[in-house]
């Protein structure tokens, strides 16, 4: 009975706390947030392919944090993880879309079977985690989903290879739900970081200029999530520059960028 009561009463705690779903929350910049978010009190739900990963954060606040093990590219999987957690905590407040595969490189050389599982994955997987939840964020008329994207999808880039085209898909993915959402009052945000050092820029071999660390990223996020703004960029000093090159006439553009990937390949 007293066991009985005892489940009952956390269940109850955990369903007046505010819910949070880090996909990708294992590591990196993801993982940084998990805690980050825990401190503040929030039930933490974070997911990703590593159980080992996942519980290593689950051990930073064992009350606020929960790992859920899942491919984002498994949309049935997505849909059954998604019914677990509203089922656990009746709502979701906000999910952030952060799990992604990062395989930089030339599209010289295309290899379809990675090509379409990163695609699956920063593309299709995020799409497969907040769909099942988007219906009931519009019956409530609250919610909030946050696309981790990357400036990589700004414009054509030599060397972003496949990466670089599922970012630039995801951000216009953003942007169309911010239109579309707004009068469902579903806030809808884009995060644009420049370099964080975590294990997928770990796999760099090129310079990373304004490099930061993935808590200082965290600590950036988290303090812009609250904000009104659509879009979340950071370091100023490298995004800035990227923005005005957006704007730029395409033929001034691949002038310069041809210029700078001869003086790269010249060293
Ligand atoms: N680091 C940077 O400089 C930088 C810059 C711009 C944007 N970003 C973006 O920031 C986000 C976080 O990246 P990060 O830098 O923190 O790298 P990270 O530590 O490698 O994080 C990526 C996470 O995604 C998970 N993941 C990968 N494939 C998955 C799949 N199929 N299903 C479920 N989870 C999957 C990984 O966990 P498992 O392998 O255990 O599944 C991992 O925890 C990404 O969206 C990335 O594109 C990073």
């Amino acid at each position: 009975m007293e066991v009985r009561l005892n489940i009952f009463l956390m269940n109850m705690t955990q369903k007046n706390k505010k819910n949070i779903w880090i996909t990708g929350g294992g590591t990196g910049i993801g993982r940084e947030l998990a805690k980050l978010f825990s401190d503040r009190n929030y039930n933490v739900i974070v997911s990703g392919r590593r159980l080992s990963k996942l519980n290593e954060i689950k051990n930073y606040n064992k009350q606020n944090i929960f790992a859920i093990k899942l491919d984002v590219s498994d949309s049935k999987a997505c849909k059954k993880a998604s019914s677990v957690i509203l089922k656990k905590f009746g709502f979701l407040d906000i999910i952030i879309l952060n799990a992604a595969a990062y395989s930089p490189g030339s599209l010289t050389k295309l290899n379809t079977n990675e090509i379409k599982k990163i695609i699956e994955t920063n593309v299709l997987g995020p799409i497969n985690c907040f769909a099942p939840i988007l219906e009931i964020m519009k019956r409530k008329k609250r919610g909030h989903l946050i696309f981790v994207s990357s400036p990589a999808g700004f414009r054509g880039l030599p060397g972003a290879g496949i990466y670089g085209v599922t970012k630039s898909a995801l951000t216009f993915l953003a942007e169309t739900l911010k239109l579309e959402y707004d009068h469902f009052k579903i806030k809808v945000q884009v995060i644009h970081p420049g370099f964080i050092k975590t294990p997928m820029t770990d796999k760099n071999t090129f310079a990373m200029p304004f490099i930061i660390s993935a808590q200082k990223a965290a600590n950036i996020i988290i303090k812009q999530i609250f904000s009104e703004r659509f879009e979340i960029y950071f370091p100023r000093k490298l995004i800035i520059p990227m923005k005005i090159m957006k704007i730029l006439p395409t033929s001034i553009y691949f002038f310069l960028m041809k210029k700078f990937v001869k003086r790269m390949l010249n060293g």
